[in-house]
């Protein structure tokens, strides 16, 4: 397999991280007061939600992608139109993540109480819809038809992605064919679509639109294979949610997928990790190990390298600008994090 150096190399991930945001620093800055605005009600108890979920901060990488992609096609993100869009795309997301933690029965996101842990099920299931729908409601002040083609279509697949998931739950046969395709519907598409209607806002050709559109894409696989990893990796503060529970979900991931193609008598174990729910059968550190081994967390890592490659060659048909170099810089941001 090919290799590809890391382009952050040198940077520190928190470095990088600061590097990219402080060059759109006021612009989310008002996308936090958009945000606060569109999920406040006159009903308390959606109030009361909306301000859980938005205090529980987030990476804010979405928003930002939008904003980014606005400036490097020449437009202007400080407008209102693309703070309202920016803020839009931070609400679908996290409207995916309330619905994703209830299907999963996950208990911690973003290092405290998932909102169906803290509130129940029913006010999570609740909580999502609107979220989803005050997303769609602000988007439409846009009057585009053109964005709000993108917005449901997107949302269809991200639904498609975790429906498809649900019935490849507990399987230890799962091809990279499948994983890939999980992947691009429950993560890629909203990345591409963040970068594609940032490219709309500015005003770009439709060129350098599908060439925003790929650059996401591109990213978001990129995003997910890293936090696949990380899954593995890294530590529940780190995370902010827990770790080791991909297995548990009854999710291989792709270095798992790898593993069980170089060691088929391993699904046994793998199996019984997601019968039981637990690491009984076979320590975290034991199958961390045999990752290890195996070389197939190298292995993914460089598989989201390519991947953030390509992203990067797709910003081929923008100006040089420090935005276009911010935007460059992100997918290495994204897998550095994932050491
Ligand atoms: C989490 O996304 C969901 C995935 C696609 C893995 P983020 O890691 O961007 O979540 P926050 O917004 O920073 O919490
Ligand atoms: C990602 O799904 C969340 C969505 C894109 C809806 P996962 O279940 O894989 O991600 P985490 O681990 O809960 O963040
Ligand atoms: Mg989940
Ligand atoms: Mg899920």
């Amino acid at each position: 397999m090919q290799k590809f150096a890391p382009i952050t190399d040198k940077l520190n991930p928190q470095i990088a991280a600061k590097k990219i945001f402080s060059l759109i620093k006021n612009e989310m800055a008002l996308v936090e007061t958009e945000y606060e605005r569109q999920a406040s009600s006159n009903i308390q108890v959606i109030n009361y939600l909306g301000d859980y979920l938005r205090a529980s901060g987030g990476k804010r990488v979405r928003p930002a992608l939008l904003l980014l992609s606005t400036y490097a096609v020449g437009g202007n993100a400080s407008k209102e139109n693309a703070i309202r869009l920016a803020t839009v795309m931070e609400m679908l997301h996290t409207a995916t993540l309330v619905h994703d933690d209830i299907i999963d029965n996950a208990n911690t996101r973003r290092n405290r109480a998932s909102v169906n842990a803290r509130f129940g099920n029913q006010s999570a299931v609740l909580m999502g819809d609107w979220l989803y729908m005050s997303a769609f409601e602000t988007s439409l002040k846009e009057r585009s038809l053109e964005i709000l083609d993108i917005l449901t279509r997107l949302t269809r697949k991200m639904t498609e992605g975790e429906l498809i998931q649900l019935t490849m739950l507990g399987r230890t046969d799962i091809g990279e064919e499948d994983y890939f395709d999980i992947l691009r519907r429950k993560t890629a598409f909203l990345f591409s679509a963040c970068c594609e209607i940032g490219a709309i806002l500015g005003g770009a050709d439709k060129k350098t639109q599908n060439a925003l559109r790929d650059y996401g894409m591109n990213l978001g696989v990129a995003f997910q294979l890293a936090d696949d990893s990380l899954d593995f990796t890294a530590d529940e503060d780190v995370l902010g949610k827990a770790a080791g529970a991909d297995l548990l979900e009854g999710k291989l991931t792709y270095p798992l997928i790898l593993l069980v193609k170089k060691k088929p008598e391993i699904k046994e174990k793998l199996d019984q990790i997601m019968r039981d729910g637990d690491y009984t059968v076979i320590s975290r550190e034991s199958v961390l190990e045999l990752l290890e081994t195996h070389h197939t967390l190298t292995e993914t890592r460089e598989m989201a390298y390519s991947f953030a490659d390509k992203a990067r060659k797709n910003l081929d048909v923008l100006t040089e600008t420090e935005y276009r170099l911010a935007l460059e810089d992100i997918p290495g941001y994204m897998i550095e994090r994932a050491k």
